[in-house]
């Protein structure tokens, strides 16, 4: 199941296959910061790519950057190489982009990591982190929906998000965003309506059927060159509309899983910007009079974008609001509510309970990465996120770690993360620990934050207690 594209940064949209002839994918070459020397023209225009040739007057091209699916990834976590996603890089790649070309920047929705009081927080600073690289417009996906109308009137009135949404519509019946947005770039008029699928649905909305909605809203848009729907649909949806729907030059969707290259339904192009935010859809727009054509291609958000400077203050506002709230676990998607799966024999003990019966085993955790993982969160002041805390901690919302202040003992990976709530067996060791230690790693060690992991090779970097059973139980 591995994606055939996983460790490519970039590849171009079967230009081929989407506009025939069009050669206008390999003009975007410039976009990586690294300086290509081949300058590849523009099938009509005869555009010249590569800027520094000095014809400065000349119109630049246009391009729409479409994210999406940020699924609560502001920043990836960096606990293992190389992951991609982050609006820092983001931010870097738009950058670049705009010193050759005239770009536009729209979300397909789905940026909210979930609806609980921290993933609030955070989707307000993912917003002001999108608008600082100049957002035209946001469509609401189902995690924005998941959010409550008030809330999201709210960040439209307040905060002029430029919220959009051609089919949501309130108990009233109204629509609970400006169903489209135009926007002027390099003499062009780009017109990004926003449809989401009626799966999302919830007790406070009602979702029209996307076709009709994109159908009914089309005719008010008026001399624009350019139709893009932002779609946030599962895949199968996402080419029906498009099959459906000739009068769009482009579908943009949002929740695949993987990211779908470019290429054309019918008359539209489809792709999707997707998987916590790590695949982007560039698209642009030819540049001969008249209806311009679209191309594009996907782009990873890989460690070669650099940080973005105000992108790296917004997360540094973001972790200051943290610090100041304090969120307690439950208050976090992290973490089922009243959760209570151990008897008030488990309560937790702290590792500084065991060394006195358990002196190597306790050496072997304090030379281990487990028993510094806090502060690896401490040196990039990411401690105050609870979407790092919950592995970089123990037991968290379940009885252990609840919040940075609340609950400062129980901070880096201890005892009890692997063997469960163990005051009982530190009072009477007759008392079994709770957990089977070896079944716990999977929980932390999962296939993003740790895609190395296999249990016979990171259990020789851990080991410790190897009674013969357990070594025996170890190497099988
Ligand atoms: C789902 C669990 C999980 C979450 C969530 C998580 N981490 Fe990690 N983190 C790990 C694991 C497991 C490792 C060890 C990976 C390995 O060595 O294979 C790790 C390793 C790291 C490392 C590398 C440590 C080193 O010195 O090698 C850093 C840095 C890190 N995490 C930071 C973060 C930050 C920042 C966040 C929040 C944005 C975060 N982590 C969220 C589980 C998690
Ligand atoms: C008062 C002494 C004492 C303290 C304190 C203590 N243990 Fe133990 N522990 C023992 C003894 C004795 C055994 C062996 C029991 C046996 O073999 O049945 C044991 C066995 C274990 C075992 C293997 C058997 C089982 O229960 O799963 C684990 C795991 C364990 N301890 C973890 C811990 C942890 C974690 C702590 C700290 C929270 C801790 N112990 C604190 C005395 C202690
Ligand atoms: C509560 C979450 C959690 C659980 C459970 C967990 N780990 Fe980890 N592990 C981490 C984190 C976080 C790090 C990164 C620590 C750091 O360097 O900051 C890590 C790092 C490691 C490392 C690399 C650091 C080193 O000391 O070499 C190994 C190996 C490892 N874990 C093995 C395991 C094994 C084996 C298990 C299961 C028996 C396990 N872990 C269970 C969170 C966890
Ligand atoms: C990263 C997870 C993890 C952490 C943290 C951890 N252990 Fe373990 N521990 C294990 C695993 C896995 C085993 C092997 C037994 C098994 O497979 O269940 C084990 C075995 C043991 C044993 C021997 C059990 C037996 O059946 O012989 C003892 C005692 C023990 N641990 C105590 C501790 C103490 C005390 C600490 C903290 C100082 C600690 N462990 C921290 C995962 C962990």
């Amino acid at each position: 199941m591995a994606p055939p594209f996983a460790r490519l940064n970039v590849w171009r949209a079967s230009c081929v296959a989407a506009i025939g002839i069009l050669a206008v994918c390999a003009a975007w070459a410039g976009w990586h910061g690294k300086k290509r020397s081949n300058s590849v023209s523009f099938e009509a225009g005869h555009v010249d790519a590569n800027r520094s040739s000095g014809h400065s007057e000349q119109p630049k091209p246009i391009a729409l950057v479409v994210s999406g699916d940020t699924a609560g990834w502001l920043v990836p976590c960096g606990c293992t190489a190389n992951q991609s996603g982050g609006l820092l890089r983001r931010a870097t790649f738009l950058a670049e982009g705009r010193k050759s070309h005239e770009v536009v920047l729209a979300d397909a929705g789905g940026a909210p990591g979930g609806a609980s009081d921290y993933d609030r927080c955070k989707f307000d600073f993912i917003l002001s982190g999108e608008r600082l690289m100049g957002l035209s417009a946001h469509n609401l996906g189902g995690p924005e929906l998941a959010l409550g109308v008030a809330y999201l009137e709210r960040l439209a009135q307040e905060q002029k998000a430029p919220l959009i949404s051609a089919n949501v519509r309130d108990r009233a019946g109204h629509l609970i965003a400006e169903p489209f947005r135009t926007v002027s770039a390099g003499g062009r008029r780009i017109a990004l309506l926003g449809v989401v699928s009626p799966k999302f649905q919830t007790r406070e909305t009602h979702i029209d059927d996307p076709k009709e909605a994109i159908l009914t809203t089309l005719p008010l848009l008026k001399d624009c060159d350019v139709t893009v729907a932002l779609a946030y649909l599962p895949e199968d949806e996402l080419r029906q509309l498009a099959a459906a729907l000739p009068e769009v030059d482009a579908i943009i969707g949002g929740p695949t899983g993987q990211s779908l290259p470019l290429e054309r339904v019918g008359a539209s192009l489809v792709g999707s910007a997707t998987n916590k935010g790590k695949f982007l859809i560039e698209l642009s727009l030819s540049a001969e009079s008249g209806r311009p054509r679209l191309s594009g291609r996907t782009v990873e958000m890989t460690p070669q974008f650099a940080n973005d400077a105000d992108q790296e203050r917004n997360l540094k506002s973001f972790y200051a609001e943290l610090g100041k709230r304090d969120f307690s676990a439950v208050q976090t998607s992290f973490v089922q509510q009243a959760i209570n799966r151990h008897s008030s024999d488990y309560t937790g003990a702290k590792s500084s309970s065991c060394p006195a019966c358990h002196q190597e085993e306790f050496a072997a955790w304090l030379k281990s990465g487990h028993a510094h993982a806090w502060a690896t969160l401490e040196k990039r002041g990411a401690h105050v996120d609870a979407d790092c805390q919950r592995c970089h901690t123990t037991g968290f919302g379940v009885g252990g770690f609840e919040s940075r202040v609340r609950s400062p003992g129980y901070v880096d990976v201890q005892c009890e993360s692997c063997h469960g709530a163990s005051g009982a067996h530190a009072k009477r060791p007759e008392t079994k620990t709770l957990l089977v230690a070896r079944d716990q790693c999977a929980g932390c060690h999962d296939h993003e934050n740790s895609p190395e992991f296999e249990f016979a090779a990171y259990w020789a970097k851990v080991a410790h207690g190897e009674t013969p059973s357990t070594k025996a139980k170890a190497t099988q």
